[in-house]
């Protein structure tokens, strides 16, 4: 991953930070990096909405519930409809799961992988993005979006076969949900000015992310994940370390910009062309409305 030189940001220590009347949602925040950003944001004084399938923070002051199965294109309807947009000073997406070995179907038709991975988030963001910045709201900065994936590494994935329908392999169709994520932020810089729209890069971090890839509780999973816990930082540790950037002024001009795993700005993957993305875009539009005419009959 390249380093981008031009966007740069004044860090600040995360204790020092004062995050009283913040509004944030963090979908995805019930569970690793999101759940550990969320506690991380209450704890400054922010007031967190999580969404996910399994609450885990009742009683947090601070923090909200929504819950919603994001495998599901209706639920994510359902949830844009349920977030304050108008009010939101930060929003989110760290919902994700990894491709199994053989490839899943959700109920409505869609790669499992990338329903839970990207398709919900390329939903959500479609119907809220228009309403972010239009309520009253105490904040100076523009509201932010921020979406967790790989950005910058390289991947621009296959427009012409979002579903694996054609063939299916577990990389390819992870990758395809990074490379997603990815041009979704590119996308909607250039798409909404009223709002910022940043990428993040967390690097490996300790979770249950590969579970559905490994087998959730297998040998090889518990393996994997306590030598990555064992080299990496942990979820608390990212979360602290990536929450100064979340409201730094410093970045107020920069939308569209994509950050590692130390906050540092990065570049775009070579190869996210104009006409790229914008032929992703229109594949993920049409799955959409393909969910949508199943569900009609
Ligand atoms: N950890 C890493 O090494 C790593 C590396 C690169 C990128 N990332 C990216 O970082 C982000 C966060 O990953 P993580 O490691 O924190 O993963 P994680 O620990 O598995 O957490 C994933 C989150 O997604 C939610 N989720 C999963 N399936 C859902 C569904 N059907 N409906 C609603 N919510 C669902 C989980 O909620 P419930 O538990 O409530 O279901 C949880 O809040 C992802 O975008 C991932 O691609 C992670």
């Amino acid at each position: 991953m390249k380093r981008n030189k031009s966007v740069v940001w004044d860090r600040i220590d995360a204790a020092n930070l004062d995050l009283r009347g913040l509004q944030v949602a963090v979908v995805g925040g019930t569970g690793g990096i999101g759940r550990a950003l969320s506690r991380f944001l209450a704890s400054r004084g922010a007031n967190v909405v999580v969404v996910g399938q399994t609450f885990r923070d009742a009683g947090t002051p601070g923090i909200e519930f929504i819950q919603a199965d994001l495998s599901l294109m209706r639920e994510a309807q359902r949830v844009a409809a349920l977030l304050p947009a108008e009010t939101l000073d930060l929003l989110v997406f760290t919902t994700g799961i990894f491709a199994a070995p053989e490839r899943q179907e959700t109920l409505e038709g869609i790669e499992r992988d990338m329903a839970v991975s990207y398709l919900n988030r390329f939903a959500i963001l479609r119907a809220i993005a228009p309403r972010l910045g239009s309520g009253q709201r105490k904040s100076p900065m523009k509201p932010r979006v921020f979406v967790m994936g790989y950005p910058g590494s390289g991947q621009i994935g296959n427009p012409d076969d979002l579903n694996a329908e054609g063939s299916y392999k577990a990389m390819a169709a992870h990758m395809n949900t990074v490379a997603g994520n990815e041009m979704l932020v590119l996308h909607a810089a250039k798409q909404y000015p009223r709002a910022a729209f940043f990428g993040l890069n967390p690097g490996l971090v300790k979770t249950n992310i590969r579970d559905n890839f490994l087998g959730k509780g297998s040998l090889k999973s518990r393996v994997t994940e306590a030598l990555i816990g064992l080299f990496t930082p942990s979820a608390d540790t990212y979360a602290e370390r990536i929450a100064p950037l979340l409201v730094s002024p410093d970045i107020e001009c920069d939308s569209g910009a994509m950050f590692n795993n130390k906050g540092a700005a990065i570049l775009p993957s070579p190869g996210l062309t104009e006409a790229h993305i914008r032929q992703f875009m229109a594949s993920s539009e049409a799955l959409l409305v393909r969910v949508d005419s199943r569900a009609r009959y």
